[in-house]
């Protein structure tokens, strides 16, 4: 499946039908420059997913206008083309005032949810106050969607934790729209959820939705154990689906992935070769002749960065001769500075590479190029193409996107990756050096391993991972997220039809305290009548 592809088997679709793209980020930034305005791509794995979607499928990317110069270049409706080169779609912007800004997407989304979902030992921090910012934030991001789509028929694809209310917004005030959303990062297990104090509403809304994905199958049966165990709710786990207003939203797994081919194209550009020249500049002389190890992550408690450089420091103290013949190079964009326990972890980082580049550093090497900042895309593909070992040693995520992107980006066929046991892409790159980034000294082996990895294997072991890439790469995963939405909804239904099934849905709602009961005495006395009971109450046969 390819962008040609994807935007033809839309072509059809959208005869009749509006696309929206609904997140908290937006695809691009507009800032102030010397010269005028100019826009960015920000560091996000969701931006580099859909951002290819959005450009072969056209439509409309609804999203949070947050960069000093984003208000200058929308029009009245807040609407900019884009990219701006050769604009494909529109991007329709949503302000949000910094209190807003800081309950919902600081507060419930970022120290919340967040830390909730990716359990690596950081505390969720809950405020009621943050939550009722939540909730207006999602009303209105629902009220730009229902502005932006007006009487037309609409598929809205929702973006991550950000938006968890926005499908019942949305189903309550539109029941014939098609609303998938897709979660980014993992679910976690139902005694972790449970502590959410409004876990109830964020289902519910959730539940909304006619699809919800998650990356991998496990985190699908992390939710529908979640919902089973919280909230009224038929739970149908030979389907994957479930029942919740007589409606059901099919719960299904979609790995996420890159655009493998533009991202080989893109490698060999002259703008990634001048950005390698400039990476050379930094490494110093004779810079070609050692081993690099590259990391690049935003700086988050959950991609594992402390852990890595420790693993380093363990692997030099280990192997003095190894000194003067590898460097880490790790770029690192600055990310949620705002709350706490990001600004200790980037201390936390700074501190721990000063410590290991006076420990080993000599006169003419220096172990650790720490660079923080907003590496762009060409940068990080630079980065990417001179690495012998990339490491992504996540303590827990939903799918990491950049050790797919680096994957991609070897079109030469060589090059080591170091993958965490607890991404989502450790499922599919099984040819990865697989590790478990809280053991500090499996993480030193492998990073030997990697070192002394002959040249055969590591071909071998990057073709392989090639290969999954370009099957699976993000236009496959989009084709299978809308068959999958085009198998199970009618695409076609009209606005009373689906009025009317939202009515017979709110009765079935009312009778849902009774369902146990009727399942029980349908499976007792297996009579006709309760099965078609059953059925029309659930949508389920038994
Ligand atoms: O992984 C979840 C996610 O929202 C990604 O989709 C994105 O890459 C990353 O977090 C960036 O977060 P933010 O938008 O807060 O900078």
């Amino acid at each position: 499946m390819d962008a040609l592809a994807l935007g033809n088997l839309f072509a059809g679709i959208k005869k009749k039908t509006k696309v929206v793209v609904v997140s908290n980020r937006q695809p691009w930034f507009h800032e102030r420059v010397a010269d005028g305005i100019r826009a960015f791509r920000p560091a996000s794995g969701l931006v580099t997913a859909l951002e290819p979607i959005i450009e072969a499928v056209g439509g409309t990317w609804i999203a949070h206008g947050s960069a000093s110069a984003d208000r200058l270049v929308v029009d009245r409706k807040n609407r900019v083309r884009l990219p701006e080169q050769n604009p494909r779609f529109t991007l329709r912007r949503v302000w949000l005032t910094p209190k807003e800004e800081e309950g919902y997407y600081y507060g419930i989304s970022n120290k919340a949810l967040w830390p909730l979902c990716h359990i690596v030992y950081t505390k969720p921090r809950f405020s009621r106050k943050d939550w009722e910012i939540y909730r207006d934030v999602n009303k209105r991001f629902s009220d730009t969607v229902l502005d932006e789509v007006g009487d037309s028929p609409a598929i809205v694809f929702i973006q991550d934790y950000h938006l968890a209310l926005l499908p019942r917004y949305l189903r309550n005030a539109r029941p014939d729209l098609k609303l998938i959303q897709f979660w980014h990062i993992p679910w976690p297990n139902r005694e972790a959820f449970r502590i959410f104090p409004w876990s109830e509403e964020v289902l519910d809304g959730l539940l909304g939705n006619d699809l919800l994905g998650f990356h991998i199958q496990y985190h699908c049966n992390n939710f529908l154990d979640t919902v089973e165990k919280t909230m009224e709710a038929m739970v149908d786990y030979e389907n994957f689906s479930i029942y919740r207003g007589g409606r059901p939203t099919y719960i299904r797994p979609f790995p996420i992935s890159v655009d493998f081919k533009q991202i080989g194209i893109d490698a060999q550009s002259a703008a990634v070769q001048e950005k390698k020249a400039g990476f050379i500049r930094e490494l110093g002389p004779g810079a070609e002749g050692k081993k690099i190890y590259v990391g690049a992550d935003r700086i988050d408690y959950t991609k594992g960065i402390p852990e890595r450089l420790r693993g380093f420091d363990l692997l030099l103290q280990r192997n003095p001769d190894l000194k003067g013949r590898m460097t880490l190079l790790q770029l690192a964009a600055p990310s949620r500075t705002q709350i706490e326990e990001y600004r200790s972890i980037s201390d936390e980082i700074e501190n721990l590479v000063e410590e290991i580049n006076r420990r080993h550093g000599t006169d003419d090497w220096q172990p650790v190029h720490f660079l923080r900042a907003n590496h762009d895309y060409y940068a990080v593909l630079a980065a990417y193409g001179m690495a012998d070992v990339v490491m992504v040693t996540s303590l827990h995520d939903g799918m990491n996107l950049v050790a797919k992107e680096f994957v991609a980006a070897r079109t030469d066929g060589d090059g080591v990756l170091l993958l965490s046991q607890y991404t989502g892409a450790a499922r599919e790159l099984t040819d990865a050096v697989l590790i478990n980034p809280y053991d500090t000294d499996q993480l030193a082996d492998a990073m030997l391993q990697a070192f002394r990895m002959p040249e055969e294997e590591r071909r071998q072991r990057m073709a392989r991972m090639r290969a999954q890439v370009e099957k699976n790469n993000i236009y496959e995963w989009g084709r299978k997220i809308f068959e999958e939405l085009l198998k199970r909804v009618h695409i076609g239904k009209c606005r009373s039809e689906a009025m009317r099934a939202s009515r017979a849905g709110s009765v079935i709602q009312r009778l849902n305290p009774h369902l146990a009961a009727v399942k029980f005495l349908t499976l007792r006395c297996s009579s006709a009548i309760l099965k078609k009971l059953h059925a029309r109450l659930t949508g389920i046969t038994m």
